[in-house]
C-alpha cells in the first residue's frame, strides 16, 4: 500500500508529482504529500484525505523545484494527519515510502539516545532521521543511504532527496514494488509504471534489496550484496497503463462492462482457433501433480475455491485452498507433487508473496494467475499465466475476478483432458461454451436496469446474507464481500446448506437474503433452503435463470433473471449480478465506490 513517486526533472515538478499521484491514488488515499528541492532547499507541502486536497493546498501555497519526491498514503503507523502525512523530512533528507519498517522502534531508541527530535508517529521518519544521523556523522547523502538500509528491517521501497542536490535522488527496494523510468535528461522513480506511464515508456523495476543512485543523466544500481547490477531497461505498452472512465461515473462501472471485452481477451490468449488450450511456454503436465494447493487473498481467494469445485469435479484433481495470511505462518506440509498455484491482481500482494515464497524448494511446480506481467508474484513463479484483464482501477476487484475465472477454468479443462478426465467430446463442449461467454456476460450486463432496482431495495438494508451452494458458494462469498467493501452494508455468506446450523437464527423480516441459484443439479437443493428463510418472514432476492424462475419465484420479494449457460460456467456470469447489487447499493447510498474508506488495491504490507 501507499504510493511513491520521484522525479529529477527538467520542468516543475509540483504538477507532474500530482498527476503521478492521482494514477497512484488506488494504493492508499489517508493523506498525500510532496516535498521538492527550490534552489537547492527542500520544502514540503501535505494534506490529510484525498489527493485533491494536496491540490488544493498547492493553488494557494505552491511549490517550486524541478526534483521533487511524492506519496499516496495508507495509514499503517500513526493516524491520518499532516504530521503523519509523507514525505518525512529530518534536517537534510526528505523522504518517502510504501512499506513497513518493522525495526523501527529499536532504531528509534538508538537515535532518542544521540538527541534526535521525533515528530511524528510513523515507522518512516526513522529512515529520515537516520540518515540525518549518519550525515551528521560525515557521511555523504549516498554513503548515509546506503547506512540507513543495512540497518532496515521489514518491506520497503523508498525514494530520498537531499538538500543541495539538486541533481540526486536515491531508491531502494525491499519488498515493495519500485521502477525506475527513463527519460530524456530526465530521470523518474514510481511504485508502478501506470505512475509513469505519462512520463516515460522505457522502465527498469528493481530487484529485492536493490538500491538504485539517480541522477538526470544516470543509474546506478547495486544489489543486496552491494555489487554493480544491471536491471533490463523494458520499453512498456503505454496503452496497457492508459487509466480513464471512459464515459463512466465510476471506475468500477467501467470495470463490469469491460468484462465480455476482457473476457474475450483472455480467452483468446490461451485457446487456439482448432480449440486447443496453451497455457505457457513451459509444458504443464497435470499428471506430474497427485494435488493442487491454492493461496491468494480477498476475492483472489474466491476465484480459488470456485476453481476447486471445478478441478475436483472436472479433472478429478484434489484441491486445497487457503486465504495466504493462514497458509504463511500455518507451515504446512507440502508433498512433492504439488503444484502450488497463487493468484494475484496486483502481484504484489505481500501474504500471497511470502506464501509462494513458503513453498519454493517445497512444490513441483509454482504458477501464479496474476495481472500485473511484472509483478513480485509473476516474477518469481515459475509459470505465470496473465489474466489480461488491463488495468483495474476500482479498489473493488470485479474484471480481474472473472478473467481470474477464466483462466483457473482454461486450466480445468487442460487438466482434465491430460487426466483422462473429459473426453474430446466433452472437452468440445467445454469449449463451445467457453466462446460464448462474453456475449452470455453481455446480456447479463442488460440487466443493468433490474439489478438497480433490486439494489435500491438493498440499499435500506442492515444486514444482508449471500446463499448458494456447490460452485456457487464462492459466489455468495464475493458477493457478500463486494456489497459489504463499497456500500459499507453488513453481509456474510453461507452455504445455503449451513444456514440451519446456526445463521438462521439471523433472518427476520428485516434481513434480505440474496440467493444465487442456477437451475443446475443442486437447484431443489438451494430452493429448500430459500423456502425456510421464506418460511421464517426472510425477503428473498432470488438470481436464477428463467427456469429456475419458473419453478421457484413464488413468494420471493425480487426476482433477477440471467441469460441460460452451462453449468461449470455459471460462477462467472452469476458474478455480473453480485457486483452491480454491490455498485448501485453503494451508488443508492453515496459512499465512495472507487475508493471505499481504509481499504487500498495494493496490499504490500501484512
Ligand atoms: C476485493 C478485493 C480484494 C483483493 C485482495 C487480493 O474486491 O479486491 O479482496 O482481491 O486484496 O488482492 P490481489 O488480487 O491483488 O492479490
Amino acid at each position: 500500500m501507499c504510493g511513491i513517486v520521484g522525479v529529477l526533472g527538467n520542468h516543475e515538478v509540483a504538477p507532474i508529482l500530482v498527476e503521478s499521484l492521482k494514477r497512484l491514488e488506488y494504493r492508499g488515499y489517508d493523506s498525500a504529500g510532496i516535498a521538492t528541492l527550490n534552489d537547492g532547499k527542500l520544502d514540503r507541502r501535505r494534506a490529510v484525505g484525498k489527493l485533491v486536497n494536496l491540490s488544493d493546498t498547492l493553488v494557494h501555497n505552491p511549490l517550486a523545484g524541478k526534483s521533487g519526491i511524492g506519496h499516496t498514503r495508507w495509514a499503517t503507523h500513526g493516524a491520518p494527519s499532516v504530521t503523519n502525512a509523507h514525505p518525512h523530512q529530518a534536517g537534510a533528507v526528505a523522504v518517502v515510502h510504501n512499506g513497513i519498517i518493522e525495526n523501527f522502534r529499536e532504531l528509534r531508541a538508538e537515535l532518542a539516545e544521540h538527541g534526535a527530535n521525533f515528530v511524528t508517529e510513523t515507522d518512516t521518519e526513522t529512515v529520515a532521521l537516520l540518515t540525518q544521523h549518519h550525515m551528521n556523522q560525515g557521511a555523504d547523502p549516498v554513503t548515509a543511504a546506503k547506512q540507513t538500509l543495512a540497518r532496515l528491517e521489514g518491506a520497503f521501497a523508498l525514494a530520498f532527496l537531499f538538500d543541495g542536490h539538486d541533481d540526486l535522488m536515491i531508491a531502494a527496494r525491499k519488498g515493495s514494488p519500485l521502477a525506475i523510468g527513463y527519460g530524456e535528461g530526465e530521470m523518474f522513480v514510481g511504485s508502478d509504471a501506470i505512475a509513469l506511464a505519462p512520463l516515460t515508456n522505457k522502465i527498469a523495476y528493481l530487484e529485492e534489496g536493490d538500491c538504485a543512485v539517480i541522477t538526470r543523466t544516470s543509474v546506478e544500481i547495486t544489489d543486496q550484496n552491494g555489487t554493480l547490477a544491471n536491471r533490463a531497461v523494458k520499453t512498456i505498452e503505454i496503452d496497457s497503463t492508459r487509466i480513464d472512465k471512459a464515459g463512466h461515473k465510476h471506475f468500477m462501472a467501467k470495470e463490469i462492462a469491460e468484462q465480455p471485452a476482457v473476457i474475450g481477451t483472455a480467452i483468446g490468449k490461451y485457446l487456439s482457433p482448432q480449440g486447443d488450450i496453451e497455457l505457457s511456454d513451459q509444458d504443464i503436465d497435470f499428471n506430474d501433480f497427485d494435488r493442487i494447493i491454492m493461496v491468494a487473498c480477498g476475492t483472489a481467494s474466491y476465484a480459488c475455491l470456485t476453481a476447486k469445485y471445478w478441478f475436483e469435479q472436472i479433472a478429478r484433481l484434489p484441491v486445497e485452498v487457503d486465504v495466504a495470511s493462514e497458509f504463511r505462518y500455518r507451515e504446512p506440509p507440502i508433498p512433492p507433487r504439488t503444484l502450488a498455484v497463487f493468484v494475484s491482481q496486483s502481484g504484489e500482494t505481500a501474504d500471497t508473496l511470502a506464501a509462494l515464497r513458503y513453498c519454493e524448494g517445497k512444490a513441483a511446480r509454482i504458477l501464479s494467475v496474476v495481472n500485473v506481467p511484472e509483478s513480485s508474484i509473476a516474477r518469481e513463479s515459475d509459470i505465470a499465466l496473465l489474466i489480461h484483464a488491463g488495468v483495474e482501477v476500482g479498489v473493488a476487484s470485479t474484471k480481474a475476478f472473472t478473467c481470474q475465472l477464466v483462466v483457473l477454468y482454461m486450466m480445468v479443462l487442460k487438466a482434465a483432458r491430460a487426466r483422462g478426465t473429459l473426453d474430446a467430446e466433452a472437452l468440445a463442449d467445454h469449449i463451445f461454451g467457453l466462446r460464448g461467454l462474453p456475449a452470455t456476460i453481455s446480456h447479463a450486463l442488460e440487466k443493468n436496469d433490474t439489478m438497480h432496482a433490486a439494489a435500491l431495495k438493498l440499499s435500506h438494508a442492515r444486514d444482508v446474507l449471500f446463499l448458494g451452494r456447490g460452485q456457487m458458494y464462492p459466489l455468495a462469498l464475493e458477493g457478500a464481500l463486494k456489497l459489504k467493501e463499497i456500500s459499507y452494508i453488513h453481509a456474510e455468506a453461507y452455504a445455503s446448506g449451513e444456514l440451519k446450523h446456526g445463521p438462521i437464527a439471523l433472518i427476520d423480516e428485516n434481513v434480505p437474503v440474496v440467493v444465487m441459484a442456477p437451475r443446475d443439479a443442486l437447484f431443489d437443493k438451494t430452493v429448500s433452503n430459500m423456502q425456510e428463510v421464506m418460511a421464517r418472514k426472510g425477503k428473498v432476492i432470488l438470481i436464477s435463470d428463467a427456469k429456475g424462475q419458473a419453478e421457484a419465484n413464488d413468494g420471493v420479494w425480487f426476482s433477477i433473471e440471467m441469460p441460460p449457460v452451462p453449468d461449470a460456467l455459471a460462477p462467472i456470469l452469476y458474478a455480473i449480478p453480485a457486483q452491480l447489487l454491490a455498485y448501485h447499493t453503494a451508488v443508492a447510498k453515496g459512499t465512495d465506490v472507487d475508493q471505499p474508506r481504509n481499504l487500498a488495491k495494493s496490499v504490500t504490507v501484512e
